[in-house]
């Protein structure tokens, strides 16, 4: 059974980073440009954490395995664009490594931000936005409890096609995460 649990992100990692960052997949999802320079991903995830922004919280995502014994990094967890005055930010979710997902951590890891983001940051309001055709986000999704509130019609082009961008969203009082999952850890 996996352990996952949040950690801030630390300078260590960026051998994992620079892994993920020859996935294509993973870059096409998150946004991340195709084929960046070793040297201009160092740079940008040393500026990242000298200098993160105000809007952003990003926890890297441990796994505890038999094979990992000591944690193993395997993605990334943000609430990002952070607004203190409307209480609300958007979530996102990165799993690395193809050989990682479908085992239930980006689900536990989401839980895990959600209630940092209800519970310890005091938000209301939790969105996130996915392409149309990333079933896999949208199912996870759906399986923590977002809502669909709308769809951006042909509203993002990759890999040459347009497409429909969905819209989710979370009240606090919608929040319902299934007990016996230890949810909570620290934001700071
Ligand atoms: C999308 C992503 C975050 C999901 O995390 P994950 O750890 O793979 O997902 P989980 O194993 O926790 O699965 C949670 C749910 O997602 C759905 N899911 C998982 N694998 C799936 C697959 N291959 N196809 C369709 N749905 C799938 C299921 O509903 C699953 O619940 P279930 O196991 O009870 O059926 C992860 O796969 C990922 O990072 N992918 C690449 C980058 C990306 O797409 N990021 C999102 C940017 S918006």
């Amino acid at each position: 059974m996996l352990e996952v649990h949040l950690r801030p992100l630390v300078m260590s990692d960026l051998a994992r980073v620079l892994e993920w960052s020859r996935d294509e997949a993973f870059c096409l999802a998150n946004g991340w440009p195709v084929g960046l320079p070793a040297e201009q991903l160092q740079d940008w995830f040393v500026r990242l954490l000298n200098n993160p922004p105000v809007d952003l919280v990003r926890r890297g995502i441990v796994v505890t395995t038999p094979a990992y014994p000591a944690g193993h990094l395997v993605g990334f967890v943000d609430l990002r664009e952070l607004n203190p005055l409307e209480k609300r930010a958007r979530l996102r979710v990165a799993i690395g490594e193809e050989a990682h997902r479908g085992q239930g951590v980006g689900y536990a890891a989401g839980l895990k931000m959600l209630e940092q983001g209800f519970a310890e940051l005091g938000l209301e309001r939790i969105t996130a936005r996915v392409h149309s055709s990333n079933t896999r986000m949208r199912s996870l999704l759906e399986k923590m409890g977002f809502v669909l509130e709308g769809i951006l019609r042909q509203h993002e082009t990759r890999q040459g096609i347009k497409e429909d961008v969905y819209l989710y969203g979370m009240l606090r009082e919608e929040f319902r995460p299934p007990e016996g999952i230890r949810l909570l850890e620290s934001a700071q």
